[in-house]
């Protein structure tokens, strides 16, 4: 066999269908291009339309099969039209990835109920109604992938994790939830978990130098993350070569949460 066939066994995505939500900005939209160059046909779900077309262009100008759908996951019923117009475009997925993600960060004292609202809705509910609309389906053709992207604060609490460490603590709890019902029926449930990595959610951050070189100086690679670092671990997880592993969350991070 030659390397290459060998490879496509293992890695390629080719003839999968992949909903990446988040997928217009940062490390979801690395995810979306590395499934979509790795054969998938991939729905990109976000709500700024004008990110959504110029992620789409791109990966089309690449010669990949992409789409988007412009949708708000705050809402139950915005997440549920979502699905139905993502199926739409390609059909069924057989990977979902949740990258949609916020952080509001205000302090512990002042965080009101409108804050954790909002921050359990996108980054715990509708990762949880993807999963209940796509997952039972996944596991009846016996094939799946559902990657979620956690947080450190799933893990440990810094810089005021708030709401967003527990949604990010409860959605790794999901991703095992998940891995329990269906891996039996060849649906794996991951997590990705970032360190630091310089997208649009951390601007105010990223633009403090002094910041920027004290996290990259936690890590053992000695830099910050970068949307391209996912795309390796996340054609893994989506592809045929990752069966024998799920309800696990792997590390994105540099080395920063052992050192
Ligand atoms: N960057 C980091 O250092 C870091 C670290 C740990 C974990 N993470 C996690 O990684 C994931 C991606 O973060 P990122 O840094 O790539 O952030 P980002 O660049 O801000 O991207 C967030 C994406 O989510 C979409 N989104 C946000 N709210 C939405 C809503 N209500 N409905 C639909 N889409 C919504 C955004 O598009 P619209 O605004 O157009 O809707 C955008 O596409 C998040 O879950 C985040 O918690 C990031």
């Amino acid at each position: 066999m030659t390397s290459d066939s060998y490879l496509s066994g293992l890695f390629s995505l080719n003839g999968q269908v992949a909903v990446v939500t988040g997928g217009s900005s940062g490390i979801g939209r690395g995810i979306a291009g590395a499934l979509a160059r790795a054969g998938a046909s991939v729905v990109v779900v976000a709500r700024r339309e004008a990110e959504l077309t110029a992620t789409i262009e791109e990966l089309k100008a690449d010669g990949c099969r992409a789409a988007w759908v412009s949708a708000d996951l705050s809402t139950r019923d915005g997440v549920r039209a979502a699905a139905e117009e993502a199926v739409a475009a390609f059909g069924e997925p057989d990977i979902l990835v949740n990258s949609a993600g916020i952080n509001l960060r205000p302090p512990m004292s002042e965080l009101g109920e409108d804050v954790w609202d909002t921050t359990m809705a996108v980054n715990l509910e509708a990762p949880y109604l993807l999963g209940q609309r796509f997952g039972p389906k996944m596991a009846e053709r016996g094939f799946g992938r559902i990657i979620h992207i956690t947080s450190q604060q799933a893990h440990r609490a810094f810089v005021q994790s708030g709401a967003y460490g527990v949604s990010k603590g409860a959605l790794e709890s999901l991703a095992r939830s998940q891995a329990e019902a269906w891996s039996p029926y060849g649906v794996t449930c991951n997590t990705l978990v970032p360190g630091f990595v310089m997208t649009p959610l951390n601007t105010r951050l990223s633009a403090d130098p002094q910041q920027v070189a004290a996290l990259a100086a936690r890590t053992m690679v000695g830099r910050n993350g970068l949307a391209e670092d996912f795309a390796g671990a996340a054609v893994f997880l989506a592809s045929r070569a990752s069966a024998y592993v799920t309800g696990q969350a792997l590390f994105v991070d540099g080395g920063l949460s052992v050192h």
